[in-house]
């Protein structure tokens, strides 16, 4: 199956992925990493680690649609099957979504339905809540709203200092999303 990888800064999750992908754990093809800010550290990675990348961003069409069948062009060019959201820090929009709805998941650093939006691991630092989590769902029109596939807890404990809850979390997205991604592809390659 061929994927693509969409990433918005410092590209971690898309690092964890690649190397899976490279060693022959996940049975992917990785055809190419976008990311919609050229200056984002993805790039940086993908170079180190072979990976073809593209990158535009947003403010330089007129409209999303236009940014988004741009997207399309590369997604079909590649023939992919399978987008895979990795802090891509956008909202997918509808030009995306009837091409390819129920073939792009995401990664959430948070439990959800708790603390969607663009600061999971904050929303939930800031609540003074005892756990938290990540998850991994496929997306939908909403914002973290779509079928959640996967989730794992992660306890905060009343030791913990931010940096050191926000590493955790790090850490259990980089054992959740691959283990995730290795299983719906090796489902696909069942079916
Ligand atoms: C990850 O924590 C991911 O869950 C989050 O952005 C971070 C990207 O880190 N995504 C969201 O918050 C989406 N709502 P990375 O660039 O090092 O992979």
């Amino acid at each position: 199956m061929n994927i693509a990888i969409f990433a918005s800064g410092n590209g971690s999750n898309f690092q964890v992925l690649a190397e899976k992908i490279q060693s022959g754990k996940i049975p992917a093809r990785l055809k190419f990493v976008f990311s919609d800010q050229r200056n984002a550290s993805v790039l940086k990675r993908a170079e180190q680690l072979g990976v073809p990348s593209f990158s535009f961003e947003l403010k330089e069409f007129s409209s999303k649609e236009i940014y988004e069948s741009k997207l399309m062009e590369l997604l079909k060019q590649h023939e992919v099957g399978l987008i895979v959201l990795a802090g891509y820090m956008k909202i997918v929009g509808k030009t995306l979504l009837q091409a390819y709805e129920g073939s792009i998941i995401n990664i959430h650093p948070a439990f959800l339905p708790e603390f969607p939006g663009a600061h999971g691991i904050e929303d939930a630092w800031n609540s003074q809540v005892k756990e938290s989590g990540v998850s991994v769902h496929y997306v939908d029109a909403g914002v973290d709203t779509g079928k959640i596939i996967q989730q794992i807890r992660v306890t905060r404990f009343n030791s913990d200092t931010f940096k050191n809850f926000e590493r955790r979390i790090h850490k259990a997205e980089h054992q959740l999303y691959p283990e995730v991604l290795e299983k719906l592809v090796r489902e696909e390659l069942k079916a």
